[in-house]
């Protein structure tokens, strides 16, 4: 009998093509964006986005924050569609990040950012949507279509857009350069299927998890801790590691499993400083890391087999995650390609 791979696996393993193949296409348009960009002199970002594509959002605070110089704001769509009392977005870029892009709230806001005469720019996975439609520049994902309700590859296309857009409105040569060998880093990844396979078993009854990063991939810590509560039905919850100090470190006890995002960069001194605290109350810690010091305090060291510059490692530590969340679900008897009670569009007013 011929064993079917599930859409979720195929979609997880298709990513380091499909950013190859973006990287190739959209490149041109991201940098005519850059351009206007530029010549509106924005200095600042205002996102709308739900979930992932939210979580893709989280990423470009700290993108467009640390390379550009640029405040990002991450907008309440209920002020838009609720409250009917939206704020002053005229010198903004207005951003909306949505793989599907329709959903109604989204929309909203960039259509009012349009009234107000902001540069407003879509970054979506389909073209022709109400949100593409809503907005004066579209960035397109081209991740093909993502059959699993679980997005996976149109979250990393948004983070490679939205990385290649920061490299190109600061002109930043060694990031374009950088970015270039994303794909083979990401393939290098996938080479940890099979451990994460393996420790996967350990958590067969898991029904709790705490998910923990800082700066960059405080973004991949929410994105993990979606994945394994939509697709394993557990109470996953994502921290940055200085919010984690401030009070719920204090529910860490025994055997609470505890997975720490960790590449080498300007926050890896920090994060230390909290897998000591966290291992030293019991916790079973997973971390995933390309620094061995770090991964010596892990009871399930996951070392990542490539370095890149911080700034790109959301993209390859997130794949660490969602192969987690698959196995797990698989695991747990779950299909996790169709998470229980959800579609693949959420449309939310
Ligand atoms: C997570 C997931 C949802 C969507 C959210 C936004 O895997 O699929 O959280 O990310 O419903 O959807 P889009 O991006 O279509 O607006």
């Amino acid at each position: 009998m011929v064993k079917t791979i599930s859409p979720l696996l195929q979609e997880i393993m298709e990513q380091p093509q499909v950013i190859r193949h973006l990287l190739q296409t959209e490149a041109g348009r991201v940098s005519e964006v850059a351009g206007r960009i530029r010549d509106r002199g924005i200095e600042f970002t205002f996102i709308a986005a739900r979930g992932t594509s939210d979580n893709a959002a989280t990423y470009a605070k700290y993108v467009f924050g640390s390379i550009n110089h640029l405040a990002v704001a991450l907008a309440a769509p209920s002020l838009f569609t609720l409250y009917k009392s939206p704020p002053r977005l005229t010198q903004a870029l207005v951003m909306g990040i949505s793989q599907s892009g329709q959903s109604p709230d989204i929309v909203a806001v960039l259509r009012q950012g349009r009234r107000q005469g902001a540069l407003t720019v879509a970054i979506t996975n389909e073209g022709d949507s109400p949100l593409a439609r809503a907005a004066e520049y579209t960035l397109l994902c081209r991740a093909g279509e993502e059959k699993s309700v679980a997005a996976t590859k149109t979250y990393t296309t948004q983070l490679a857009l939205l990385a290649l857009l920061s490299a190109e409105l600061n002109g930043e040569e060694s990031m374009l350069k950088e970015l270039k060998s994303l794909p083979s880093h990401l393939e290098k990844v996938l080479s940890l299927d099979e451990v994460i396979r393996e420790y996967s078993q350990r958590y067969r009854y898991a029904e709790r998890f705490v998910v923990i990063g800082r700066g960059y991939n405080y973004a991949t810590a929410l994105e993990i801790a979606l994945k394994l509560k939509e697709t394993s039905h557990i109470v996953a919850e994502p921290y940055s590691a200085a919010d984690f100090w401030h009070g719920p470190i204090a529910m860490v006890e025994r055997d609470l499993p505890v997975i720490m995002i960790a590449p080498r960069g300007s926050t890896l001194v920090e994060m230390q400083r909290l897998a000591k605290k966290v291992g030293s109350r019991g916790a079973e810690l997973m971390i995933i890391s390309d620094d061995e010091k770090m991964l010596e305090l892990a009871h399930l060291p996951l070392k990542v087999p490539v370095s890149v510059p911080e700034v790109f490692s959301p993209l390859l530590y997130v794949m660490a995650g969602q192969l987690l969340a698959y196995h797990v679900a698989s695991i747990k008897g779950y299909d996790p390609a169709h998470p229980r009670g959800l579609r693949k569009v959420t449309l939310t007013r």
